[in-house]
């Protein structure tokens, strides 16, 4: 996987996510499904090698949009740059979005930072974007614990204490 210097490259979180999103998509077989802030195009290439119809791939980042779509080659993924939904227009069967979960302390670098005020913004957008029965696939952090309902699906504890968790809303 190519990685451009600006763009998140795929780590602990982004394994993590991967590995519940495969599950997810076994056991409920979405039709469509929007990887919300892509970076490298982790999690929208392992929802179109598992077979998903539509794969809408979106990242704020232009650098990310543009490493995401080497790294998926030849599949059929739609790659849109979009702060959250301000450029998407339809609804999906599932959001996944691997969050800017750490406190928007400085330097603030929107690969990491945004933490709980950011997620339940995204999470209440979230909500006009998604079919009937869709759901949202999302990482957050003890590091900025959220207050929105959301059902814990994995966690893991990082080596300096931290816990990440991939939660379904
Ligand atoms: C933690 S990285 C995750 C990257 C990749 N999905 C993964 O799992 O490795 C967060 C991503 O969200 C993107 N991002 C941050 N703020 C955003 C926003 N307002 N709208 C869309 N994407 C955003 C960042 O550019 C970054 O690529």
């Amino acid at each position: 996987m190519e990685i451009i210097d600006s763009v998140y490259k795929p780590r602990e979180d982004s394994f993590l996510l991967k590995k519940e999103l495969i599950k997810y998509i076994q056991k409920n077989n979405p039709k469509s499904v929007l990887d919300m802030g892509t970076g490298s195009g982790i999690q929208a290439i392992t929802t179109k090698e598992a077979d998903i119809d539509k794969v809408v791939a979106s990242d704020i980042n232009p650098e990310a949009i543009k490493c995401a779509k080497i790294n998926s080659k030849n599949l059929d993924i739609s790659f849109i740059q979009s702060d959250l939904f301000s450029n998407i227009y339809e609804k999906f069967d599932l959001i996944v979005f691997n969050t800017p979960y750490l406190p928007p302390e400085p330097p603030l670098d929107p690969q990491w930072s945004g933490g709980k005020v950011f997620i339940k913004k995204f999470l209440s957008e979230a909500k006009k974007y998604l079919n009937p029965k869709g759901k949202i696939l999302f990482v957050h952090s003890s590091e900025s614990p959220i207050s929105v309902k959301h059902k814990i699906l994995a966690q893991e504890k990082m080596s300096n204490g931290e816990v990440l968790y991939i939660s379904l809303r």
